[in-house]
């Protein structure tokens, strides 16, 4: 067994994400060309704040906490959309939180430097949402784990395959019988965390290994579907996909309601010709073309979660496209 872990990464090496392209740093400039593929031409956090308030109404959150906010832009959105919104900020890494303080200047907000699997439970008091928003995959993922290291009882595993098999034992968690496996360790952990000290509402988007394309779009869309994580190599470290249905029962185990889908869903494709011609036009793009490309595939490589904690009524029961 191995274990792919980005702490020491994100706390001392990290310089930038540009080389990243998160979606909310894709679409933050008005000048984005990502965004013209959208049917809507805006920034990240307006779209997910939009996706949310259709859903549930924000009029509801007052406290939110952000774990891994990045370069803060989603966050900036929000504040501007509800200046009234108290906020905390959790990241391991120090850099990313300047960047975070500088964006988020003049604003009532708290900043808490650590790794969210260590920090004091506490934190989420009194919260009512909270956004992990692309960085699941950066939590530790176990490597090369066996149907016997899962199946076997012996205390003489090593502690990460012991807190594995307990997580994987306590929620029924599927894994394969053959071969080796990838297991999201830190990521059932933050979702294990948020959703036992009773967070009202918990939004989860990350790359999926359990992607599906919508059937319209199967003959232009071809992506892969493994259904168990796989590595995402990046500049420094290695990230890892996310089984969504290991975190979807981790959350109806604590009788959440489970809103899943492609990111699509939130920032809705304009579905037109020039999309089209993306995905048809093969190998002879320029660069631009198959930075769009990319992005327009990432819509449906990326999953989100939507939890919703006992009480609290969605507005709809259909995802509003568009
Ligand atoms: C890929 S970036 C995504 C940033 C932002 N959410 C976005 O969508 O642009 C991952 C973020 O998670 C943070 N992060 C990674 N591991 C973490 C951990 N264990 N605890 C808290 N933050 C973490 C990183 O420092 C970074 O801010």
């Amino acid at each position: 067994m191995r274990i792919n872990d980005t702490a020491d990464y994100h706390r001392y090496d990290l310089r930038s994400l540009g080389w990243e392209l998160t979606m909310s740093n894709a679409l933050s400039s008005p000048a984005s060309p990502c965004r013209r593929l959208l049917k809507k031409d805006d920034s990240y956090g307006v779209h997910l704040y939009a996706f949310l308030d259709r859903r549930l109404s924000c009029e509801r959150f007052s406290h939110v906490v952000e774990i891994g906010g990045g370069y803060g832009y989603l966050m900036r959105d929000f504040i501007a959309l509800r200046p009234s919104l108290k906020v905390t900020m959790v990241d391991i890494s120090p850099r990313l939180l300047d960047r975070q303080r500088e964006a988020l200047r003049g604003y009532d907000v708290r900043f808490v430097e650590g790794d969210f699997l260590e920090t004091d439970p506490g934190i989420l008091a009194g919260a009512d949402l909270v956004i992990m928003n692309e960085n699941l995959g950066d939590f530790p993922t176990l490597l090369d784990l066996t149907y016997e290291d899962m199946a076997g009882d012996g205390n003489g595993a090593a502690e990460a395959v012991r807190r594995a098999r307990d997580l994987i034992r306590r929620y029924r968690l599927d894994y394969p019988s053959e071969g080796t496996f990838a297991f999201n360790l830190g990521a059932a952990q933050a979702v294990e965390k948020v959703c036992s000290a009773a967070v009202p509402v918990v939004f989860i988007c990350e790359h999926s290994c359990e992607a599906k394309v919508p059937e319209d779009l199967r003959r232009l869309i071809n992506l892969p579907s493994p259904g168990l994580p796989e590595r995402i190599c990046l500049k420094g470290h290695d990230e890892y996909t996310l089984k969504f249905s290991h975190l979807e029962k981790i959350a109806r185990f604590y009788a959440y309601g489970v809103f899943r889908g492609p990111l699509a869903d939130i920032l809705t494709p304009r579905l037109d010709g020039r999309l089209k011609a993306l995905w048809t036009v093969g190998a002879n793009l320029s660069d631009e073309g198959e930075l769009l490309r990319f992005f327009a595939e990432d819509l449906y490589r990326y999953e989100y979660l939507l939890l919703v904690g006992g009480g609290i009524k969605g507005g709809e029961t259909e995802i509003p496209k568009g």
